[in-house]
């Protein structure tokens, strides 16, 4: 008679697989809890995108806004704000011809642990000027303004989240001493 023919791995796959995944998969798309699944993770695609666009759009907003409240505030006058007072003074860095970086010091009324407090503000470097040391050598010079005018503590804020600002304050000697929350 003929020869018995030899069973292989690929006869297994072939009378295995190929009748029951497509059978299977097909039944699987009709099952109402795949429909809830596919909806799902549609959903979450289309609504990642709009969440993310959304909440760029809100911090924008919100830098606008205090952009905005600052130039009210004091930077839309400096020379008014600043410059007049022999104890206030607002300094910038320059490089070729452009403001790199600024800072600000004014008194504050506030009187801390018995002293007489300055406050640090507006401090900030363009992106591509950071990490320089600008932040630092501008610190030193309000700090070295203030002493020379009596002044026994500096004082300035740090929103918790400014991990780079914190560090710099903190190897400047500045010292946490509290924390608020602010709807400015
Ligand atoms: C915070 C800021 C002013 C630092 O300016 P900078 O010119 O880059 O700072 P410097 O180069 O003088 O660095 C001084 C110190 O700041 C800290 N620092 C600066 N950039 C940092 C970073 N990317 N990550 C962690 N620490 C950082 C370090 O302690 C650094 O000291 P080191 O160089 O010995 O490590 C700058 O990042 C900035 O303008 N940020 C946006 C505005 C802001 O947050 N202002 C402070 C508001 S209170």
């Amino acid at each position: 008679g003929a020869p018995c023919p030899q069973y292989r791995d690929s006869d297994c796959e072939e009378l295995v697989c190929g009748q029951h995944v497509p059978k299977n998969y097909l039944r699987m798309l009709t099952l109402p809890r795949t429909h809830l699944f596919l909806l799902g993770v549609s959903l979450v695609l289309l609504a990642a995108p709009i969440l993310l666009a959304a909440g760029w759009l809100l911090m924008d907003s919100h830098y606008v806004r205090y952009v905005e409240w600052c130039l009210r505030e004091d930077l839309g006058d400096i020379q008014k704000t600043y410059m007049e007072r022999e104890d206030s003074h607002f300094w910038v860095a320059e490089s070729e011809g452009d403001v790199v970086a600024s800072v600000s010091a004014k008194p504050r009324s506030r009187c801390i642990d018995g002293e007489h407090t300055r406050e640090l503000e507006r401090l900030s470097a363009r992106r591509h000027h950071q990490n320089g040391g600008i932040a630092r050598a501008l610190c030193r010079t309000v700090l070295c303004f203030a002493q020379q005018r009596g002044y026994q503590a500096g004082i300035l804020d740090v929103s918790v989240g400014n991990l780079e600002g914190q560090r710099l304050y903190q190897s400047l000697g500045f010292r946490e001493s509290y924390r608020f929350s602010s709807k400015k």
